[in-house]
């Protein structure tokens, strides 16, 4: 059974993914790709094509095509002005996919959040879960709440998309000069320097079953507020906004968790939708006491809607779960040495480089000593996060080093944070409640004891956002951190992915090199190849 998955060119990322037998093969976003950050509302033409060629087959051999969006639409308003609009925006998108030739009864369009919560549940490996889905819009709501036993998922609460959460959090993005759809993560790191009023946003209200937000009090409320332009400097005030916007985000996603433990009494939860890659409510809701396990894929917004789509078209399918549960990252495409080495040798003159006898051996110490690495290794990552395949590292504990790698290296701001990357077996040194946590896709605090250790990857207000490294799903990347820790006792480098701002991450030799020659990284480690920059 060959089951194509495709998120729909309506949606703000998209992506493309192939099961065979219920095994996930490859998955990789569009942009990754195209090269075109997120490749909003296109189709995933390229990436469908990378997967069929990963397969081994063509368009034709597909049994079916499953695409996550579906025309159930009839209260759907969120971003579009009415029902009309949609409906005209879906028509041309549906035109989009890249489908030609193929037997239109074999395309089967899956509920938006039925695939986003399929692309957390069955991908979990959870026999029962809880599942809470969050978006801006996506069809006929912005969210659910439900539940996924064996091979079911039953919606047991819609949030509509006039109280959509995640809009509301992209209205006030906006607001606070940076771009929705992209810089909510922005907004969610800004929290951690403001106060939260404790009375939250005033468009909710807490006395229904679960929070609501009221569609009129929001647009009073957003309208008010004076938009910063996106140089302006950053005021307390939008500090402030920005952590009561969060402070609410995360006492709400607490209350729809609690309820639907009230209702189910399962202790595991399944998050997916864009707003659930808010790793700080998702950190939050992994430590409520009656959550015992959490699974959140790393491909949360629309792009995971690919995978959910192709699940659960499996199940109908097959009456089965798939006989696969996600246990790492690294979908998309690979490279080997051979073509590292011609796309390094046509660079010339602008760099020097050689073939490593210990790639993680020499690596490892040229982050001891304070250099900055690229590191380009294996297939690369699905979501937003590089995870060690295309990540550019440096040491932690080195206080300057966020100052260098944000200023001289990435071209962001000097207040966003980036995270640790730990072996997996020592996370209970720096976290209580010590879990696996292998897509930085949840924040906890640190134990202050161990502050200095990671300086340089750790929040203002103490937090981490960690990805802990298995042995056995990153062989290469576990090696390089064991060998970090060989050197300077820390099991820990700084981890952040290997673009620059506004630029998706890297995915072939040949951008690597190109970012790698542009900004202010002292080492690409690319391949068994360590490569430097001639400096005229
Ligand atoms: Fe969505």
């Amino acid at each position: 059974m060959l089951i194509l998955g495709l998120t729909h060119p309506i949606c703000w990322n998209t992506a493309a993914c192939i099961l065979v037998d219920g095994e996930l093969v490859a998955m990789v976003e569009e942009e990754r790709l195209n090269r075109i950050k997120h490749a909003p509302r296109m189709a995933p033409k390229l990436a469908m094509d990378y997967c069929l060629k990963q397969a081994g087959v063509d368009l034709q051999e597909v049994d079916c095509v499953a695409v996550g969006f579906d025309r159930g639409m009839e209260t759907a308003v969120g971003n579009f002005r009415s029902e009309a609009n949609l409906l005209s925006s879906m028509n041309q998108a549906d035109k989009q996919l890249p489908l030609d030739g193929y037997d239109p009864s074999r395309v089967i369009f899956t509920n938006h959040h039925l695939a986003h919560a399929a692309s957390a549940f069955f991908a979990s490996g959870f026999d029962e879960a809880n599942i809470l889905t969050l978006d801006g819009s996506g069809g006929s709501e912005s969210g659910t709440l439900a539940v996924g036993r064996g091979t079911e998922i039953s919606v047991l609460k819609a949030i509509s998309n006039r109280s959509s959460w995640g809009l509301l959090y992209e209205e006030i993005t906006e607001k606070l000069g940076f771009r929705p759809h992209s810089g909510e993560g922005k907004v969610m790191g800004l929290a951690a320097y403001g106060v939260p009023d404790p009375l939250g946003l005033p468009c909710v209200d807490w006395t229904g079953e679960i929070p609501t937000i009221d569609p009129q009090r929001r647009k009073a409320f957003v309208e008010k507020l004076v938009p910063r332009k996106k140089d302006d400097a950053i005021t307390a005030e939008h500090k402030d906004l920005a952590a009561t916007l969060q402070d609410t985000l995360e006492r709400a996603a607490a209350c729809m968790a609690e309820w639907l433990f009230r209702e189910t009494g399962i202790r595991r939860l399944c998050l997916a939708g864009g707003t659930a890659l808010n790793c700080s409510m998702n950190g939050k809701l992994a430590l409520l006491p009656f959550v015992d396990d959490i699974f959140i894929q790393p491909a949360a917004y629309d792009a995971g809607t690919a995978l959910g789509a192709a699940l659960s078209v499996h199940v109908a399918k097959t009456g089965q779960r798939p006989p696969w549960r996600m246990q790492h990252a690294y979908w998309g495409p690979e490279y080997s040495n051979a073509e590292i080495e011609t796309a390094l040798a046509s660079y010339g003159e602008r760099l020097h480089f050689r073939r490593s006898p210990d790639i993680c051996q020499e690596t490892a110490g040229l982050i001891a000593e304070g250099k900055i690495v690229g590191w380009f290794q294996g297939r690369s990552e699905l979501g937003p996060r590089a995870l060690g395949n295309r990540s550019i590292l440096g040491d932690p504990s080195r206080p300057g080093m966020k100052d260098q790698i944000n200023l001289h290296v990435k071209h962001r701001e000097p207040w966003r944070p980036f995270a640790p990357s730990i072996l997996e077996e020592e996370i209970a040194r720096y976290i209580d409640r010590p879990r696996s946590s292998p897509y930085m896709i949840l924040a906890f605090d640190t134990k202050i004891e161990r502050h200095a250790e990671m300086c340089s990857a750790m929040h203002v207000d103490g937090t981490i956002r960690p990805q802990t490294v298995s042995r056995e799903t990153n062989p290469r990347y576990w090696m390089l951190i064991k060998r970090f820790q060989e050197i300077t006792g820390i099991p820990v480098v700084l981890n952040t992915s290997f673009n620059v701002e506004s630029q998706p991450i890297v995915n072939a030799p040949q951008e690597a090199i190109d970012t790698f020659l542009d900004c202010g990284m002292d080492v690409l480690a690319i391949g068994d190849y360590l490569a430097w920059k001639n400096v005229a």
